[in-house]
């Protein structure tokens, strides 16, 4: 072993000494920590590039894993190293400790083939490595990277470690397994990255960088051949880059020989090799005629993190000093203007580098390095571009690899204040025909009032002791007479106010424009919700009548039902039963409570699903429910859903020569159609409706003003996923290894149709119900086939995140007050919600007076 660790040295050594002569000692770098595991392999095995990787009988002491299971492929030609051809599977969470000898920057490479074995099938297994601090993979799985299954894949990070224990661990989706090929952890030179840098827009000093983890994602060595590790000074590997050129006609090929290239000081051989300084792209025909364009490389990237950008140059086209000026850009932007490396580095054939951030909100899903002519008379019209890194930098939840932090927080939480008010104004301004919109508000009859709102004839305010059921008058008298039958029991108010410890603040379980809602206890024990109107409140008279017209015409197991009303001494008081688990949103995130499972979520999307298609075709005229959203759907004790809150509801027919131009409803379910064209129908709850589905697949609000601009609205930002195929990377955590991956895409898909931009590219309700039972069933099917496994292999890790069985909250007074809002939330939640909140309860008139604001700045 000995002897082999010393023949190793000796040869590293030489290697650097031969490739580095000209420069000097400097660049035998020897990492301090260099541990090199050949997992599921038998005895040792030897890299090409000379490095020994230890089997696992040598580094079982790095290992705490439930199983072992190795498997191996036949020797082959194919594969370029022996490392790939024995893996290490684990079906339950395993994890490898190392301690280090050495803090500062580390690199963690992880080594993948995908070889048919008779134990699991690699292409198909999806699993997460963490280390304490940092997600490095999250749901990865090989077939969604890598089509050819022979085909070797590494993923490489760099890591400032502090602590002297570092660990990986791999955590396998349920039902699935994890499994590695090769493992490295070895010390990378303190000078690699240094701490700062410069963001690209606006240009910009940027100090920070070793706060960051990054995944190297692209190492390319510009106009130059493939370098491998042994032919690098810390074992790298440089590729091409004629596969990210845009035009290949644009760019040659210069060279230089490497010998030639000398070091400045500040730059060492080991931030790049000689050879990869002594290769170039330059601008084609530089020499015959003055050209005007730009070189362009583009690198598949993900537009969700932010990135760092190595690039490096050598001036090896120059025949004399400060002749060569040009421009480089990032993404179109301009990252360096005049580039003169005479200046910069001092002398020809002499390194340089830089390192430029370019945060998430100027990222696209193809980052663009281009080079071009800086123009006028500045010597040779000619670019160069000697290198290029491509990195990428973990995010504020210390992922490199979706949305979720190692200990579950998801990205963007916890910034506030004026983010919100720029999410605001972002989400006003991308409201297609705003102006038009105001315009038609403020040509608005002057008899609005009148003809939108039943209350002066139906609910006077100041009518003394007459109750509402007896002091309308007109015309439609006896047609809300006859749909008040279906009110049910008639409560006092000394009943109601004993109940409610006369409506005690403590009591008040929702807050929403007509008045507070209350939970009470009626004589014989009986949980209910208590909504008492605000008699100040005109638009809430409106909503409160509706909804009684509503409420009285529909019975159904999916809508949450009336048990009666009050309306005596001019109060509007209504009682429903009590859902004592709540909203569903509460469920799914803000409130830290137990984590729905997947098929909960399932049922409870069906279960609404069923009641707004009963408001939708149940009825003869057919209702809109309008308000569609995850607060709306209450919960009842066996977590049964039913919709709430009919408010804002209008029933076609009804409401053909009314309300036409309030646009209601809350911010990030709103329809985009109805927007545009002012005209509501079923499809727009359709669409809300879409938005809801997502909430519960991803468990994050429908608006979050504090994400940044791209992910604010989850529809947008969702959708944008699941057209490349990734949505899982966005899921709630909680629902990782438990989720079929089919009944997610089902799912996915009804969400998507629902999401179309035109209603009559939606389903109807009946259709996404469908959808949705069929989600349920392939979920039913997969944790069938999961329990007869569990009982062959029992992978049930208690310490995995899975989701607790079905807890409903048990009614308990001081619980319920606080645990189960029935009908809106309270206004002081979670910090997402206060925005949202604030446009729930400005629908209609204060929304337009927000429009009008706004449009006059
Ligand atoms: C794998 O193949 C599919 C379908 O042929 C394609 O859409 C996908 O982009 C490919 N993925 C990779 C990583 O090449
Ligand atoms: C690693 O991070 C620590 C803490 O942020 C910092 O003090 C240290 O300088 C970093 N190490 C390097 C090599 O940048
Ligand atoms: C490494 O570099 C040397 C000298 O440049 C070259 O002859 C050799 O082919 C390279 N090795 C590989 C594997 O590319
Ligand atoms: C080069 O690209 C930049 C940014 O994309 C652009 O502004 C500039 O006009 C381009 N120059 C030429 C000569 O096309
Ligand atoms: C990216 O930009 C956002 C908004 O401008 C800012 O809050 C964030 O700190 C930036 N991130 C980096 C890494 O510069």
């Amino acid at each position: 072993m000995c002897l082999l660790l010393a023949i190793l040295l000796l040869l590293s050594g030489l290697d650097v000494s031969t490739v580095t002569a000209a420069v000097g000692p400097a660049t035998g770098f020897k990492p301090a920590d260099d541990i090199l595991i050949d997992c599921g392999s038998k005895s040792s095995s030897k890299t090409p590039d000379g490095r020994v990787f230890k089997s696992d009988q040598e580094t079982v002491q790095y290992i705490e894993a439930k199983d072992d299971i190795q498997v191996s492929a036949p020797p082959s030609d194919k594969v370029a190293s022996p490392i790939y051809l024995t893996a290490r599977i684990f079906r339950e969470e395993a994890t490898y400790k190392f301690h280090l000898t050495r803090p500062g920057w580390h690199w963690v490479r992880l080594h993948f083939l995908a070889f048919t074995n008779d134990k699991f099938d690699l292409q198909q297994a999806t699993f997460s490595v963490m280390t304490e601090k940092y997600v490095l993979l999250h749901n990865f799985k090989i077939s969604n990277n890598n089509n050819d299954s022979q085909a070797v894949l590494q993923k490489e990070y760099l890591v400032n470690i502090t602590d002297a224990q570092f660990s990986l661990r791999f955590r396998p989706m349920k039902g699935s397994a994890a499994f590695i090929n090769a493992i490295e952890v070895v010390s990378a030179p303190d000078e690699l990255i240094s701490d700062s840098g410069t963001a690209l827009f606006p240009v910009n000093g940027f100090s920070g960088l070793s706060d960051y983890a990054y995944q190297s994602v692209y190492r390319v060595n510009v106009g130059g051949p493939l370098i491998v590790p042994q032919n690098d000074t810390l074992g790298r590997t440089w590729i091409p880059d004629k596969e990210f050129l845009k035009e290949e006609n644009m760019a040659k090929d210069v060279k230089t020989t490497p010998s030639a290239i000398k070091y400045p000081p500040g730059v060492t051989p080991l931030i790049a090799p000689q050879t990869v300084y002594a290769t170039a792209a330059e601008m084609a025909d530089s020499h015959t005629i003055a050209p005007n364009f730009n070189v362009s490389w583009n690198f598949l990237s993900n537009p969700s993190f932010n990135y760092l950008i190595r690039l490096h140059f050598c001036d090896i086209v120059s025949k004399s000093l400060n002749d060569l000026y040009f421009n480089v850009y990032i993404n179109g932007k301009i990252a360096i203007s005049g580039l003169d490396l005479s200046t910069v580095a001092g002398d020809l054939a002499t390194p340089y580098y830089k390192d430029i951030v370019v945060n998430a909100t100027l990222m696209t899903p193809e980052l663009q390095v281009q080079i071009g002519p800086m123009g006028e008379d500045t010597g040779s019209q000619n670019a160069i571009l000697n290198g290029v890194e491509v990195l990428k930098m973990s995010n504020s939840v210390n992922s490199l690899d979706g949305e979720f932090g190692v200990d579950g927080r998801t990205t963007g939480m916890g910034k506030h204040g004026m983010v919100a008010t720029a999410g605001f104004v972002m989400m006003f301004g991308a409201f297609i025909g705003l102006g038009a919109m105001v315009y038609r508000w403020k040509k608005r009859p002057q008899d609005w009032q009148k003809r939108n709102s039943f209350s002066s004839w139906l609910l006077p305010i100041h009518a003394g002791d007459t109750t509402f059921m007896t002091s309308k008058g007109g015309s439609q008298k006896s047609n809300f007479y006859n749909s008040t039958m279906g009110l049910g029991r008639y409560f006092s108010l000394s009943e109601l106010q004993e109940a409610t410890k006369n409506f005690e603040a403590s009591q008040i379980i929702g807050v929403g424009g007509f008045g507070n809602v209350y939970i009470a206890t009626l004589d014989d024990g009986t949980k209910v919700a208590v909504k008492r109107g605000n008699p100040q409140s005109e638009q809430g008279i409106t909503e409160f009548e509706t909804e009684i017209q509503m409420l009285s015409k529909l019975r159904h197991r999916h809508l949450v039902s009336l048990i009666g009303y009050c309306d005596e001494n001019s109060e509007m008081i209504l009682v429903y039963e009590f859902m004592s688990n709540g909203p569903f949103r509460d469920h799914l995130y803000g409130k830290n409570l137990a984590p729905l499972t997947w098929k909960q979520r399932l049922e409870i999307c069906i279960g609404s699903a069923r009641g707004l298609h009963y408001l939708h075709t149940g009825t003869a005229q057919g209702i809109i429910h309008r308000d569609v959203k995850s607060t709306n759907i209450l919960l009842d004790d066996a977590l049964v859903a039913k919709v709430a809150d009919f408010g804002l509801s209008k029933d076609v027919a009804f409401g053909q020569n009314h309300v036409s131009t309030a646009v209601k409803g809350s911010f990030g379910y709103l329809d985009p159609e109805y927007f545009r064209r002012q005209q509501l129908t079923d499809k727009s709850d359709v669409y809300s409706f879409g938005v809801v589905l997502l909430e519960a697949l991803c468990a994050r609000p429908a608006i979050n003003p504090q994400l940044p601009r791209e992910q604010v609205n989850l529809a947008e930002w969702a959708m944008q996923w699941k057209r490349k195929g990734l949505l899982e990377k966005i899921i709630d955590p909680h629902l990782a290894g438990t989720i079929n991956p089919e009944s997610m895409k089902k799912f996915a898909e009804a969400a998507e149709k629902c999401l179309e931009d035109y209603g009559v590219d939606r389903p109807t309700m009946g259709d996404v119900l469908w959808n949705l039972e069929y989600a349920l069933q392939l979920q039913e099917a997969f944790t069938q086939g999961k329990a007869e496994e569990t009982e062959i292999d029992k992978p049930v890790t208690p310490g995995s995140v899975l989701p607790t069985a079905t807890t409903p909250i048990t009614p308990s007074a001081t619980t319920n007050a606080e645990a189960s809002v029935p009908v809106v939330s309270k206004v002081e939640e979670t910090d997402g919600s206060v925005h949202s909140q604030t446009v729930d309860e400005h629908s209609g008139t204060a929304m337009f007076t927000q429009f009008a604001n706004l449009n006059g700045r």
